[in-house]
Order: structure tokens, then C-alpha cells, then sequence
């Protein structure tokens, strides 16, 4: 089992460059099975969850190479295996395989991820779109069966605003016949950018950005040359890691419109920030940080995915500053780690109350999901003394070479591998 270890207190300064969007990368990589010819996607982060879904491809027929960020997947002799277990456990984003294996086949089985690390975690809305295209969907023995004769485009009304089942829909719904409307669809730069993939691939889709997505069906789409956006929550937790230890970081490849909630939240808290074409700037100075409320909302309101990492820079903050989440409103698994950490925080509800400034002391302490995780760094790194992490599972779904990255710019972290045998409930990933 492997373990992260950061001794807090150094002073970061230097360049962190980011990689491409995880939460892009897993809609886009099963999004290649709807073409009939090669599809090739750079800038794609090197994380176990990308690792994941290419052996799923292959699983199903494609030819996948994944070589210096690039890969390239041929899903012409792809066919609709069922996918009921196994892997597609791994990670929660293997819902996307349902969309696309249904837009492709017509028909397609995949598994349900098992167990639920932010608290629940439906999928109705998935599915309320898939039936109103025409499939018949069935939960049998934790697997969903979809299958349809044809799939019909039809205009659905998103009831919750849900990245992925706005991005399952358009994925469905790119071969279907005639017109689709998503209605309250989600506008994350995610469905951005797999909605541009889709248009490469010949698919006909506008809208996506807006809450109405408007989709007319295509009978084929071809392969074609895609790169990725940066990812924005790994920028916003390096922003946060920044403006708790930075003298002067650098956050490179960032599109500084994707993370505007988060600047404006750390310059409110006294954080200085340069913002350049496709640079931030982060110095800390030496003022006191002042405390803010934050609440998490859709895009572009400030992510549910940096709530955890700005709770730990929070506990630096002078007075009583409160996080809530309204988007995974039991997602405060990192509280009780905090506070083994020292921090001074109370959960009622949905909110997190952070009481601050208080002195962190490294711990030992375990991640319980990818940004529990990094909201474990952030706090090791501002602590006295050296942080053990474990569950660093998670981590490496989500921030690909973070020690390197950290390493470069001053931190002392680093990695140790223990004989203990890895935690089973530790597997489902987001
Ligand atoms: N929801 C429903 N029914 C549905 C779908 C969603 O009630 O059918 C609810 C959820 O329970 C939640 C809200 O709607 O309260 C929003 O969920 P959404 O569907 O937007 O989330 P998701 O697509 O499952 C993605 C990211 C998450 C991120 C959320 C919110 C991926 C693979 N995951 O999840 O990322 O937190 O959007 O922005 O894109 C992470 O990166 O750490 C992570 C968990």
C-alpha cells in the first residue's frame, strides 16, 4: 500500500502546469465509441480513471494505445458486450459507457458502481433520458440492461441539473433520429468539450454551454483529432495550495474563466491574484487571510470538487468562515480528518463551520475520496510536523504526478510503500 508523506511548513514558489480534465477525459474517451474510425485525443491526463477506461474499451473490441498523453481508439470492430461487473465497478464515470454503447449498438449492459463515497448518488435522470428516446432500461442484479429498436429524439426535462446525465443524453442522442432538447441541462466546460468532440465527429449539436441543448441525429460519425481542456478543479486545488504556502506559484495551461468562483473567493480572503491569458499567479503575502462563506453551486458557481480543499485553507482564515454544499450535501468526509489535524471545524447539515486561525499538526490520516484527498494535502502542507496519508487510491484518480508537481515548486512530499494489503472499500472511484 502506498502512502503520502508531506512535511508542512516549506514555502512553495515556481510553475505548476496543469493537465487535461479528468471529468472531461472519462465522457470522452467512452464518447469514441460512437465513431467508425480511429478517434485520437491529446492532452489527456495520466490517472488511473483514464488507465480504467481504456482497458474497458479494449474489453469491448477497440484497439486503444495510450502512449505520451495521446490516445488513439479504433472502435470500428467494437462490439456491445455486457460490461455487468469487473472493472466498470471501478469507477463511478463508467455510467458513460451506457450512453455511448446505446447511441452505438442500441443495446447495452453495465454494471452500477457499488457503494457511493459522497453520499447518494443517483442516476434516475440517466435514465429518464434514455427511456424518452425510446430504450427500455431494467436494474437486473446491479447491472442496468438498456435496449431499443430505434432510439427517437425527444425534448427531456432535466428535473436536477446533472453533468453526467446531460452528457449520457447527448451521447445517446447524437445517432438517434431527428431532433433532441435537454431542457435544465448542466453547463460544466466539461459538456463543452465533449459536445466539441461529438461536432468533429460530425455530430450535430448546439446549445451546449446553455441550459438547452439542442441535438439532430446523425446515422454515423466519424473519428477524428481532439485536445482536451485543462482541468479546472486540478488548477483550483493548486490555486488553494498556492495561496496557503505560495511566495509566488505560477498555475500554467488554465482557462482562468473556468475558475473565476475560486479567484474570487481567495482575493476576497486577501490572496493576491495575477490573472493572465492562460496563467494565474498566486502570492500569499504576509496579510492575515479573512475569513469567507462559501456555497457550492452548478457551474459556474463555486465546485463541490474544491469545497474540500478550501475548507483546509479555511482553518487559516481569521474568524468563523462556513462551507455549504448544495450539491452533495453529506460530502464532509474529510471533517473528521481535519480535525485529527487540529483544525476547529463543526458539521451541521450541509455546512461545514470553520473556526480559524487554528495550528495544524501533522497526523495520520486517510482519504476517503479523491478530493478528501486533496484536501488532506493542502492541510499537510501548511502543518507542523510530517502528514501520513493513506487512500492515496484516490488521489491518483484525479491529480496525475502531484508529488513531482509539488516537489518542483518546494514541497516536501513524498511517496512510501508499506506491506499492508490496499482497502477494498476504498474502490469506487467518482
Ligand atoms: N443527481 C440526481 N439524479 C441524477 C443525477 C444527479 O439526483 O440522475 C443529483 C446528484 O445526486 C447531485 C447533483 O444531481 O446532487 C449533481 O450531480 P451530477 O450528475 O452533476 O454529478 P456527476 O455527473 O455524477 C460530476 C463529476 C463530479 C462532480 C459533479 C458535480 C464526473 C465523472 N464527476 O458528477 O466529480 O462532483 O459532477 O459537479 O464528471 C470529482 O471530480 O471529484 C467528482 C466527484
Amino acid at each position: 500500500m502506498e502512502k503520502i508523506m508531506i512535511e508542512g511548513g516549506h514555502r512553495l514558489n515556481g510553475t505548476i502546469t496543469i493537465g487535461g480534465a479528468k471529468n472531461s477525459a472519462v465522457a470522452l474517451i467512452p464518447a469514441a465509441i460512437l465513431a467508425d474510425s480511429t478517434v485520437t485525443i491529446d492532452q489527456l491526463p495520466d490517472i488511473s480513471d483514464v488507465r480504467h477506461l481504456c482497458e474497458l474499451l479494449k474489453e469491448i473490441g477497440g484497439k486503444v494505445s495510450f502512449q505520451n498523453n495521446t490516445l488513439t481508439i479504433d472502435p470500428s470492430q467494437m462490439v456491445p458486450m455486457p460490461l455487468p461487473n469487473g472493472r466498470v465497478k471501478k469507477l463511478r464515470a463508467s455510467y458513460y459507457l451506457m450512453g455511448a454503447m446505446l447511441g452505438r449498438f442500441k443495446k447495452a449492459v453495465v454494471g452500477l458502481p457499488g457503494g457511493c463515497n459522497l453520499g447518494p448518488r443517483p442516476i434516475d435522470q440517466h435514465i429518464k433520458g434514455f427511456e424518452a428516446l425510446g430504450a427500455k432500461v431494467t436494474n437486473e442484479q446491479g447491472a442496468i440492461y438498456l435496449r431499443a429498436e430505434e432510439l427517437r429524439g425527444a425534448r427531456i426535462y432535466l428535473d436536477v441539473v446533472s453533468v453526467g446525465a446531460t452528457i449520457n443524453i447527448m451521447l445517446a442522442a447524437v445517432r438517434a433520429k431527428g431532433r433532441t432538447i435537454i431542457e435544465n441541462a448542466a453547463k460544466e466546460p466539461e459538456i463543452i468539450d465533449v459536445a466539441t468532440l461529438l461536432s468533429s465527429m460530425g455530430a450535430k449539436i448546439k446549445g451546449a454551454g446553455t441550459d438547452v441543448i439542442r441535438i439532430d441525429g446523425v446515422d454515423a460519425l466519424h473519428g477524428c483529432r481532439h485536445s482536451i481542456i485543462p482541468d479546472r478543479i486540478e488548477a483550483g486545488t493548486y490555486m488553494i495550495l498556492a495561496a496557503a504556502m505560495g511566495e509566488r506559484v505560477i498555475i500554467d495551461n488554465v482557462i482562468p474563466q473556468h475558475v473565476e468562483s475560486l479567484t474570487a473567493k481567495l482575493r476576497e480572503m486577501g490572496v493576491d491574484i495575477e490573472v493572465y491569458d492562460d496563467q494565474i499567479a498566486i502570492s500569499r503575502g504576509t496579510k492575515p487571510l479573512k475569513k469567507v462563506d462559501v456555497k457550492t453551486l452548478v457551474y459556474p458557481g463555486f465546485p463541490t470538487d474544491l469545497q474540500q480543499p478550501f475548507t483546509a485553507l479555511l482553518t487559516q482564515a481569521h474568524g468563523t468562515s462556513i462551507v455549504t454544499d448544495t450539491i452533495y450535501g453529506a460530502r464532509f468526509k474529510h471533517v473528521d480528518e481535519l480535525r485529527r489535524m487540529g483544525a476547529d471545524i463543526k458539521v451541521e447539515g450541509s455546512s461545514a463551520i470553520i473556526e480559524g486561525p487554528t495550528k495544524l499538526q501533522g497526523a495520520r490520516v486517510k482519504a476517503s475520496e479523491l478530493r478528501a484527498g486533496a484536501s488532506l494535502v493542502v492541510a499537510g502542507a501548511m502543518a507542523h510536523g510530517i502528514t501520513e496519508i493513506t487512500g492515496v487510491e484516490h488521489i491518483h484518480r484525479g491529480y496525475s504526478h502531484l508529488i513531482e508537481k509539488l516537489r518542483n515548486v518546494g514541497a516536501n512530499i513524498w511517496s512510501e510503500q508499506t506491506g499492508a494489503e490496499e482497502d477494498e472499500t476504498a474502490r469506487v472511484g467518482d
